[in-house]
Formats: structure tokens, C-alpha cells, sequence
């Protein structure tokens, strides 16, 4: 039988390694899916180079030369249509996005983010973490939707503070985590195990709980 390959276009800002490792579990057959684009906003990111060493197709849609917030998303909408994708992968991707742009694509987009959510949503997560004494902090992959960094989550991954931890020595420890649990739940989304219904996340039909699958 043949399985379709479920069509992926990963939007980065930054390095990339999340998106390297959803283009490797690609590769490896773990996740049953294909990176067909890849779409920074940044021209600099290394994001575009991880990409054009996997031969997929690389694109910038630089922000800033944008009049606003909606003319850049339609942009950006525009660009990820011609890839005609099943699945959206927020990498990394440094721009909140308009409420009409996430509900074009609700059900399809997915986010990860540095915080054991609904810990510390937007910036700096691994500075107020150590900031307050945590004693874990991690990494959460949730479904998209307009309240930001709000969406369902979906699976999330700990890792200890240490008490002389600089907030870049976290982000690493935390990053480590995120190529582990992202491809997962990108295949989870590829083979149709999860889905959002009513702006609530399911595993295989049931109902996730508020920190997700395999939550303590
Ligand atoms: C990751 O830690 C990701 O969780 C975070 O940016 C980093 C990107 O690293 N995302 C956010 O902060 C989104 N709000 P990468 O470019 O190496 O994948």
C-alpha cells in the first residue's frame, strides 16, 4: 500500500536546528512526511542554508520590507500556498502572526516554544525561569491558534536548572530536548494521531490534558 507523504513547509527565523531535525527524521522515515519549503523572515538565518544542503527550497520573505503586520502575512500565506502543505511548522519562527492568518491555518500549525507552557509565554523563557528559582523548566509543542503561545498542548519535555546555569547554558540543555520531541509530534500530526477540535488538542480521539501527552 501506498502511504501519502503528508506535504511539510517549516517556517524558521533563526538557526534552524529545530528544522534540521524535522528535515532528518524526514530523511530517516520517522516522521512520514517531506519538507517541501522552507520560509524565513530573516535573510541572514542559517535556516536557509540548513535547507539548500537538504535540496529543499528555500525562500525569504523579509518583514521588513513590509508596510504592516497583515501585508507581510498575506505574503507569507501566499508563499506557503504554492507548496500546497498538510502541515505548518512554527521553527523557531520569531513573528507573532495575525488572528486571520492562524485561522486559516488551525489544525495544521504547530509551535514550539522554550517553557513548560503555560509557563512563560513570549521572550527570554530561560532567563525568568533561573530568574525564579525554578527547579525544571523545558520545552512545549502546542498547536497554534490566535491567543499567543496559548495553543493546546500537544507533548512537552523537562530539563533540570542547575543553580550556576547561565540562560544560555538552559536554552541548550532545553534545545536538546526540542529535536527529540518535535519530530515526534510533527509525525504524530503526518499519520493523523492528533487533531485540534474545539481549540483543544486530541491523542488518538481522547482529549489531551492541559500539559499534554505524558504529562506527570
Ligand atoms: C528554539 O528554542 C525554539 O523553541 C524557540 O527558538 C529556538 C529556535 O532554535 N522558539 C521561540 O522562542 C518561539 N517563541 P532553532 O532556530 O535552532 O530551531
Amino acid at each position: 500500500m501506498t502511504i501519502h507523504k503528508k506535504r511539510i513547509v517549516i517556517l524558521a527565523s533563526g538557526s534552524g536546528s529545530n528544522a534540521q531535525a524535522i528535515i532528518d527524521a524526514c530523511a530517516k522515515d520517522t516522521i512520514k512526511g517531506t519538507v517541501v519549503k522552507l520560509i524565513t523572515n530573516v535573510p541572514s538565518a542559517y535556516a536557509l542554508e540548513r535547507a539548500s544542503n537538504a535540496n529543499i527550497e528555500a525562500t525569504c520573505i523579509d518583514h521588513k520590507t513590509f508596510a504592516d503586520r497583515d501585508t507581510f502575512d498575506a505574503a507569507l500565506s501566499a508563499e506557503i500556498d504554492h507548496a500546497e502543505p498538510d502541515v505548518v511548522v512554527l521553527a523557531g519562527f520569531m513573528r507573532i502572526l495575525s488572528e486571520g492568518f492562524v485561522k486559516k491555518y488551525l489544525g495544521k500549525l504547530l509551535n514550539i516554544h522554550p517553557s513548560l507552557l503555560p509557563k512563560y509565554p513570549g521572550l527570554h523563557t530561560h532567563k525568568r525561569a533561573i530568574d525564579n528559582n525554578d527547579e525544571e523548566h523545558g520545552t512545549s509543542v502546542h498547536f497554534v491558534t490566535p491567543e499567543l503561545d496559548g495553543g493546546p498542548v500537544i507533548l512537552q519535555a523537562k530539563v533540570p536548572v542547575f543553580e550556576d546555569d547561565t540562560a544560555e547554558e538552559l536554552a541548550s540543555r532545553v534545545l536538546v530536548q526540542e529535536h527529540k520531541i518535535y519530530p515526534i509530534v510533527v509525525n504524530w500530526l503526518c499519520n493523523e494521531r492528533i487533531a485540534l477540535k474545539n481549540m483543544k488538542a486530541y491523542f488518538d480521539e481522547m482529549e489531551l490534558p492541559e500539559c499534554g501527552y505524558a504529562s506527570d
